[in-house]
């Protein structure tokens, strides 16, 4: 198939909204995970048969430019070649073990070199994001023996129970302020602070930090849409943390290895105590990580009394898609290409929202971006709850029919990879000046 063809009319069609009517008769909502049914922006979502680079192909034989990326792993495009090259030969020797390989020991060196919080460190692998928070939290719980954990408002950090509290992602777009199946017992130890308040931490601390295990938070929001920290909110973070010796956990499962190499940590120069992974340091397979300083990391079973375990842990395919990815970034780093190209999108879209007259504010740190239709700086959910999400359905539908594939909820992030050139740039723009003018 050809990869520049011009993309055609992405918005459900015949085929796309056939299998959502079968898929919904035997799957939930028709969907794997909540976000993709396009409850929040209107109409059946593309079903996609087919993924290359920077595009997807539907069911419908629409091709569309992707900028979800599946939701972030996608850093050098879909189905890299080397990358298919090494999960093929990995199956051939075997889909699972559950026993100790090589490759994943080469795989956690690797790992622990690019991630600043895991150099002379340590890491355990795991099948996804929500694992590897679920088990750094208990990890800091066992530590230091002290229950209450941190989350912000509007955060997302998975499903566990103890983290879906006012939790951003899929659980904003559909307006629920928990779950359903909590009982209240399991988030009585979970904190909530807003995001990216300092004096709010400061105050907690003064109060019950002696009996905070962990602060988690995500370095760059990533699911109330892209939320830079403020300047200095996490230096203060960490100085706060050492103070009352609380963990400090980075949950880089979307920013890690996204927003520099070594992640948001590398990026604002600071280094938490534990750091989870997810998305990108599985190349695209279902692989997470956590990780960090040694002597936390050894209370981890069998060497301490925190128990963590997976049936599939370091499967032998997570792990060939993972290296080769990380093996990849190093070979050729795409991160400088990825911040001009970026900002190029984040700009074009901003003068083509205000030619348009729209109240518009973009967010953007590295290659994850968010278009608020607000007119006010976004710092927090607050912020990004004041949006216009309205008319971003009405934007989301015009980009869809103009063959852009953007993440169906204004809270979450658009992910540019390797293989968005300027050219992809371009037509997107394009789109999205005829988009706005659209819905003015
Ligand atoms: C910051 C963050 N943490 C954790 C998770 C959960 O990861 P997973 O969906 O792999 O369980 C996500 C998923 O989007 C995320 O964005």
């Amino acid at each position: 198939m050809n990869d520049t063809a011009t993309p055609r009319d992405g918005r459900a069609q015949a085929r796309s909204q056939e299998l959502f009517t079968a898929a919904k008769r035997v799957i939930p909502g028709g969907v794997n995970s909540p976000v993709r049914a396009f409850s929040s922006v209107g109409g059946a979502p593309p079903f996609i048969k087919r993924a290359q680079g920077a595009y997807l192909w539907t069911e419908d034989d629409a091709q569309l430019i992707d900028y979800v990326g599946t939701w972030g792993p996608a850093l050098l495009g879909h189905a890299h070649p080397e990358v298919v090259e090494a999960v093929c030969k990995a199956a051939a020797d075997g889909l699972s073990f559950g026993a100790a390989t090589k490759a994943e020991v080469e795989f956690a060196e690797r790992i622990c070199s690019m991630v600043p919080s895991m150099n002379g460190g340590m890491v355990r692998l795991v099948c996804s994001g929500t694992e590897a928070t679920m088990s750094a939290l208990r990890l800091a719980r066992g530590f230091t023996g002290r229950n209450k954990i941190v989350k912000m408002d509007g955060a997302y950090h998975g499903h566990a129970d103890m983290l879906l509290v006012a939790a951003g992602s899929g659980a904003a777009t559909l307006g629920i302020p928990g779950s359903a199946g909590v009982p209240p017992r399991m988030v009585e130890d979970t904190v909530l602070l807003p995001h990216n308040d300092v004096s709010a931490v400061e105050q907690l601390c003064t109060e019950q930090g002696d009996q905070l295990a962990a602060i988690i938070v995500e370095p760059v929001a990533g699911n109330m849409g892209c939320v830079p920290p403020r300047p200095g909110y996490l230096e203060r973070l960490r100085e706060l943390c050492t103070e009352h010796g609380i963990v400090l956990v980075f949950d880089e499962v979307m920013t890690g290895f996204r927003v520099a190499r070594g992640g948001a940590q590398e990026r604002f120069g600071v280094t938490p105590d534990l750091t989870c992974l997810g998305k990108i340091v599985g190349g695209g397979m279902p692989v997470g990580a956590y990780g960090g300083r040694r002597e936390i990391m050894e209370s981890i079973a069998p060497v301490g009394p925190v128990y963590q375990a997976g049936t599939l842990s370091g499967n032998p395919l997570g792990v060939a898609a993972g290296l080769k990815t990380l093996e990849l970034i190093d070979r050729d780093p795409p991160y400088a290409e990825l911040e001009r190209r970026s900002a190029r999108l984040a700009e074009g879209l901003a003068q083509h929202a205000a030619a348009a007259g729209l109240p518009f504010h973009g967010n953007r740190v590295g290659a994850m971006l968010t278009g608020f239709f607000r007119a006010g700086p976004v710092h927090d959910y607050a912020d990004a709850k004041g949006s216009d999400l309205e008319r971003f359905g009405r934007f989301h539908q015009q980009m869809l029919a103009r063959g852009i594939y953007l993440a169906p909820s204004q809270f979450e992030a658009a992910f540019l990879s390797a293989s968005h050139d300027d050219a992809i740039i371009d037509r997107t723009l394009e789109a999205a000046a005829e988009a706005f003018a659209a819905i003015g």
